[in-house]
């Protein structure tokens, strides 16, 4: 059984949704840990409720060698997530996961990726420019911002009068339906 750790810091619904998918039956992995940079975060209480544990780990101790590769060899963790976590890795992190660390970012990258380029700015963006489809891509996590070798993108239409917060819920319902299932077949290549 692989072991799998989410970092995040926010709402955490792709969190909560990897974590069930990979419940539901075995699938050669499981996650055991969540790791959270931001103390108010909706993720904590998503990860209660399915009794994986949640560990706060503020921005100074992520770029913490000592601290993180601590944590993560406490949960024995094979292959991480980023689920909505929203601070750049450090390089020994990269340097203990070689291919073992993968993104999700709510554009069709390289459009709309980059620092300062996250969540509800890249949909306020892609509505500001009047694009006509959006998506989601996964991809390996590299020292460069939203620059690592891509494994997926689905893509979803743009209506000229959806909000932002309309495209949003365009780009989460494509999370739900894809992301688990990716990072299923990622693992299953280790
Ligand atoms: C997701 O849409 C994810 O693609 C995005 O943050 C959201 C987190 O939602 N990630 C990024 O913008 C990374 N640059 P969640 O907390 O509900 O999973």
């Amino acid at each position: 059984m692989k072991k799998i750790a989410i970092f995040a810091s926010g709402n955490g619904s792709n969190a909560e949704n990897i974590i069930r998918y990979f419940r539901e039956k075995d699938r050669g992995a499981e996650v055991v840990v969540v790791v959270c940079n931001r103390r108010e975060a909706g993720v904590y209480q998503r990860a209660e409720n399915l009794g994986v544990p949640a560990v706060y780990v503020p921005k100074k101790d992520i770029n913490d060698e000592e601290i993180m590769i601590g944590i993560l060899k406490e949960y024995k963790v094979d292959f991480i997530v980023l689920a909505g976590f929203m601070l750049m890795i450090p390089d020994f992190l990269l340097a203990h996961y070689p291919n073992k660390m993968i993104n999700i970012h709510p554009s069709l990258l390289p459009k709309y990726g980059g620092k300062g380029m996250y969540g509800h700015y890249v949909h306020e963006a892609v509505v500001a420019n009047k694009e006509s489809e959006t998506g989601i891509t996964i991809h390996y996590v590299s020292e460069k911002c939203d620059e690592g070798e891509p494994i997926f993108q689905a893509s979803t239409m743009v209506s000229p009068d959806d909000s932002p917060a309309d495209v949003e819920a365009k780009i989460h319902q494509l999370e739900k339906e894809h992301f688990p299932r990716i990072v299923e077949e990622v693992v299953s290549l280790l």
